[in-house]
């Protein structure tokens, strides 16, 4: 597709845009049902926590994981809506107070994550995980609002194509987690901490591979 006309690459990054929309769509009510209404005391997930070194304040950590999920939905809906808006001239106020609503959303998740980290399942070497994703996130995402401050636009989408990424963590987490316990038989927290690493690669690979698609097209 590479020199394509500029009607062809638009039309690509609709279809791209499209399909992120329903992912993004159909985790954001699963998180929020799943976390909210059908699991609220996250039974099914904290049964997995044997023999923490630490003991679990167990309303903090759910009042914790319920702010956690609460601005990871909004960060992926806020992500969601600048993406939308990205070619619309008289949006340019709307895409920018939303991108603070993301880059504050952003930073909550990460504080959050910051709490829960020592307790979680799989031991010190799964918090490691989350402690390296809490530094990697947020750098990222500000690398985009530089990029932005600079006037440098290719350079802002291709570093909020990066960020965004991030907003798959958790259900990138449970797929690999799922595929190693179900497929490969190892136990659900050893699956776990694969499953923090393995994604960390994919959600660090997976958005270059968007880029170049897209600069490609
Ligand atoms: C943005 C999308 C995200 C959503 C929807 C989300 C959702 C959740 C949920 C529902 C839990 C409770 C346990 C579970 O069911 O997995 C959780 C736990 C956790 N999340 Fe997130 N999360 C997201 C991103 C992140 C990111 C980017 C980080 C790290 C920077 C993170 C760090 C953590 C930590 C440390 C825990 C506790 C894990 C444990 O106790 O083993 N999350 N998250």
């Amino acid at each position: 597709m590479r020199g394509g006309t500029k009607l062809d690459r638009l039309n690509h990054q609709k279809v791209l845009f499209n399909i992120l929309s329903v992912v993004s769509i159909l985790i954001i009510f699963y998180a929020l049902a799943k976390n909210f209404m059908i699991d609220p005391e996250a039974e099914g997930f904290l049964s997995y926590k044997t023999g923490l070194k630490r003991e679990l304040n167990l309303p903090v950590w759910l009042n914790v994981m319920y702010v956690h999920v609460g601005f990871a939905c909004l960060a992926m809906a806020s992500g969601l809506l600048n993406f939308s808006t990205i070619n619309v001239q008289n949006s340019r106020k709307l895409h920018r107070i939303n991108g603070y609503v993301y880059v504050v959303s952003v930073l909550l998740v990460v504080l959050t994550s910051g709490y829960m980290a020592p307790y979680a399942t799989g031991g010190k070497v799964s918090s490691m995980g989350f402690n390296l994703l809490n530094i990697i996130w947020p750098m990222i995402t500000m690398m985009a609002l530089v990029q932005i401050r600079k006037k440098r636009m290719i350079s802002h989408w291709n570093w909020m194509i990066r960020s965004y990424a991030f907003c798959f963590t958790n259900m990138l987490i449970h797929m690999i987690t799922f595929i190693s316990e179900r497929i490969f038989g190892l136990g659900y927290a050893d699956s776990y901490t694969i499953g923090i690493y393995a994604a960390l690669a994919l959600l660090l690979l997976i958005p270059e591979v968007v880029i170049r698609t897209i600069h490609k097209s």
